[in-house]
């Protein structure tokens, strides 16, 4: 799906486009990410750069069609600052997320979804409307938007960024049971 409104703009990101979410309406899962990266920008899709990659293999071993979910972000633009030539993310902050939730929030009612999922702190601060300790509640399931059901997990590149092999790998494993959880209680039409 793609929105017919207009997203808004942040003051920073005047210069290039909005990456909207893709996915069904009526898709019975949506996936809602900080913002988009480089790649994404670049593209003009969500989750389509290291971040994306990780999350399609978790996906897949979840037993998740990314196809039939609804794919997108709290923010709709890529916030950097040049390093050389090179664009480096910057997390979007209390004010940016304010500004595109109603955005956000329309899409939630559009696409009506079962359950969503919250990925990372951004994400959880968007759906839930204030910030929110993401580590101790992962894992669990809250009443968001339009009262519907959000499960709050990490981003995946929280899990790209793990130094230690063994704890990425116990993260990544906890990482694809939440999926796997998430696409059972979507297709259940309620979250347990
Ligand atoms: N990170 C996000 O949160 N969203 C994307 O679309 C890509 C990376």
């Amino acid at each position: 799906m793609r929105e017919n409104l207009t997203p808004p703009v942040a003051p920073w990101a005047t210069d290039r486009p909005a990456i909207l979410g893709e996915g069904p309406r009526g898709a019975l899962l949506m996936f809602v990410g900080e913002q988009p990266g480089d790649e994404e920008d670049r593209k003009g899709r969500p989750f389509v750069g290291p971040a994306g990659r990780l999350l399609d293999r978790a996906l897949e071993e979840a037993g998740v069609d990314r196809k039939a979910c609804y794919v997108t972000n709290a923010v709709k633009h890529f916030k950097y600052v040049m390093r050389g030539k090179r664009r480096l993310h910057q997390s979007p902050d209390a004010g940016d997320i304010k500004l595109y939730r109603p955005f956000l929030l329309q899409e939630v009612e559009s696409v009506a979804p079962h359950l969503m999922v919250a990925l990372g702190a951004t994400a959880t601060h968007a759906l839930m409307g204030k910030k929110l300790p993401l580590l101790k509640l992962r894992g669990q399931v809250f009443e968001g938007p339009g009262d519907r059901p959000v499960l709050i997990t990490v981003h995946p590149s929280f899990l790209l960024r793990l130094p230690n092999p063994e704890l990425k790998e116990a993260e990544y494993a906890r990482f694809v049971q939440e999926l796997a959880f998430a696409g059972q209680a979507a297709k259940q039409g309620h979250a347990p």
